[in-house]
């Protein structure tokens, strides 16, 4: 019998194998942590959390790992946002599900859209409506703070401080 990690890779394999995908492994997100390293944990951690409560696990698993899946890495972007929703902390979950759109069109439907565009929920307001967009949204920051582990950090986690100095 194959055990929870297995069944997690083989629900997500065709996402992390993906040469788009693998490009996260460049983008620097909180500190050190890639894109990549940042999106398999949540997704992990949401998956074992969504089996526990008896929801849907795979949908958790894949839109948790394509939850950041936005196209620039945003220390590196060197436009200065005048518009609060440009920011990237507001900008990024809309991107996400673009991209989703464009390279997973398999994966996409309400839910998983859903559960991308809200996770930064409460900065989006309207907060997630299924219970997979609550456990990843809620993974989300929990894997975000843990890596801050200083609250003087979590504008870094809004996108609003800590881009890295032009030289
Ligand atoms: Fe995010
Ligand atoms: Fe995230």
């Amino acid at each position: 019998m194959k055990n929870r990690r297995e069944d997690f890779f083989e629900v997500v394999a065709f996402i992390l194998n993906h040469p788009e995908f693998q490009r996260r492994k460049t983008f620097k997100h909180h500190g050190e942590e890639t894109v990549y390293d940042h999106s398999l944990k949540v997704a992990y951690y949401s998956y074992v959390l969504a089996r526990l409560l008896h929801v849907d696990a795979e949908t958790t698993a894949i839109a948790g790992l394509l939850h950041d899946f936005y196209t620039t890495p945003w220390m590196d972007d060197p436009v200065k946002h005048k518009r609060i929703r440009d920011l990237h902390g507001f900008a990024h979950p809309k991107i996400a599900y673009e991209n989703t759109k464009k390279y997973f069109p398999q994966v996409v439907d309400p839910k998983v859209r859903d559960v991308i565009v809200k996770h930064m929920f409460p900065l989006t307001i309207l907060p997630p409506i299924y219970i997979e967009g609550w456990i990843v949204t809620f993974v989300d920051k929990y894997v975000s703070l843990t890596v801050f582990k200083d609250v003087k950090n979590l504008p870094k986690y809004v996108g609003i401080k800590g881009k890295r100095k032009e030289k």
